[in-house]
């Protein structure tokens, strides 16, 4: 299995260099070289990510790993190509290419984005196989580690290109899970290097409700959430995109909510404050969420917010919070 294991690595770390050299000097990979960089991906940027070109003819990878000597099956089997009714295909055909390290900084994977807002699926990953889980991998964690290591706190994002242009960037303590909601493994892994970790999901209503998800598994695996609302809808590779490395530095010093503070206010987005039986519906649910999640200087500082807002005594919201705290011993 070793053997085996060491074939689909070595094919992944060849395919990475050839999607790379075909992006960076080839005619095939200019359409691709000019995408990356009008969305602002330096040279070096490429470098350092591996980032590539799948080019869109049939069996460019296929043709090269069996020159050097790798079988059709162990092409099926890690998915660099796919069995058609006339023979192997490539897998990734046409799409810019972003290698998927180990925790080792071995490429075992790839996602490949399409440059053309037709094609479905946006990226198309490698399928699970031997080496590549998703559940247990973080985008980026090679990279990154040293570093959350050394801040105790990790940067946790939705995207390949969020994880990218922060890093170009200057922000280096970035990970993101690969399209799916961020699983108790991966919290676990985290664990390893920090204590807390800043969630910065997309700032539409999708990022929202997996920010929610993702508290409550770092909660489980005893790291301190800290929530990054990034304004106006955007990604964070649009916001570091339009405002530069050292806005996205301000934000995280002075935009960031505890978990307290993010729940409420999703909390109040969702309630109907024009409404009296909205707006105490709202302070019920508030102190609820104080009396199950907050400190006692939590409480108390929010509660203060609550009274002026709503023009109700503090006497009157410790009461009903009173309530609520013996509801959940
Ligand atoms: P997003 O839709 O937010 O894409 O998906 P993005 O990262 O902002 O991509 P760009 O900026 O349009 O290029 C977040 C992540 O979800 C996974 C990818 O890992 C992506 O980075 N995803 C998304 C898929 O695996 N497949 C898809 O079709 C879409
Ligand atoms: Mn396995
Ligand atoms: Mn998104
Ligand atoms: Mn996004
Ligand atoms: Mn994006």
């Amino acid at each position: 299995a070793m053997a085996k294991h060491q074939r689909f690595r070595e094919a992944h770390e060849l395919t990475a260099k050839l999607y790379n050299y075909i992006l960076m000097n080839t005619d095939a990979g200019v359409q691709a070289l000019n995408y990356l960089e009008n969305r602002g991906i330096s040279r070096k940027t490429m470098v350092d990510f591996r980032l590539g070109f799948a080019p869109k003819t049939n069996n460019t990878v296929v043709s090269f790993l069996r020159k050097r000597g790798f079988q059709d099956e162990e092409l099926v089997a890690c998915g660099l190509a796919v069995e058609m009714g006339t023979g192997l295909v490539d897998r990734f055909r046409g799409r810019v290419m972003v290698p998927i390290c180990d925790k080792k900084g071995q490429v075992i994977a790839f996602g490949g984005r399409t440059m053309d807002a037709k094609v479905k699926p946006k990226y198309l990953n490698s399928p699970e196989y031997d080496l590549f889980h998703k559940s247990r991998l973080l985008y980026n964690y090679h990279d990154a580690r040293k570093l959350i290591r050394q801040g105790r706190v990790a940067l946790l994002l939705e995207g390949y290109m969020d994880v990218i242009s922060l890093a170009q960037a200057g922000v280096l303590h970035g990970v993101a899970t690969l399209g799916t909601s961020l699983t108790e493994e991966q919290a676990a892994l985290l664990k390893t290097d920090c204590d807390k970790t800043i969630v910065a999901y997309d700032g539409d209503a999708a990022g929202r409700k997996a920010t929610v998800r993702a508290i409550d598994i770092l909660l489980g695996a005893g790291i301190e959430p800290l929530i990054l609302q990034i304004p106006d809808g955007q990604d964070p590779d649009e916001y570091v995109q339009a405002n530069g490395g050292e806005a996205f530095g301000r934000l995280m010093q002075r935009r960031t909510l505890s978990v307290v503070q993010f729940l409420l206010d999703d909390m109040r987005q969702q309630a109907n404050l024009t409404s009296s039986v909205g707006r105490t519906a709202f302070v019920r649910d508030a102190l609820q969420l104080l009396a199950k999640r907050a400190t006692p200087v939590e409480q108390e500082y929010e509660m203060r917010n609550l009274s002026q807002e709503f023009n109700l005594s503090v006497e009157t919201l410790k009461e009903e919070l009173r309530g609520f705290a013996k509801l959940n011993k």
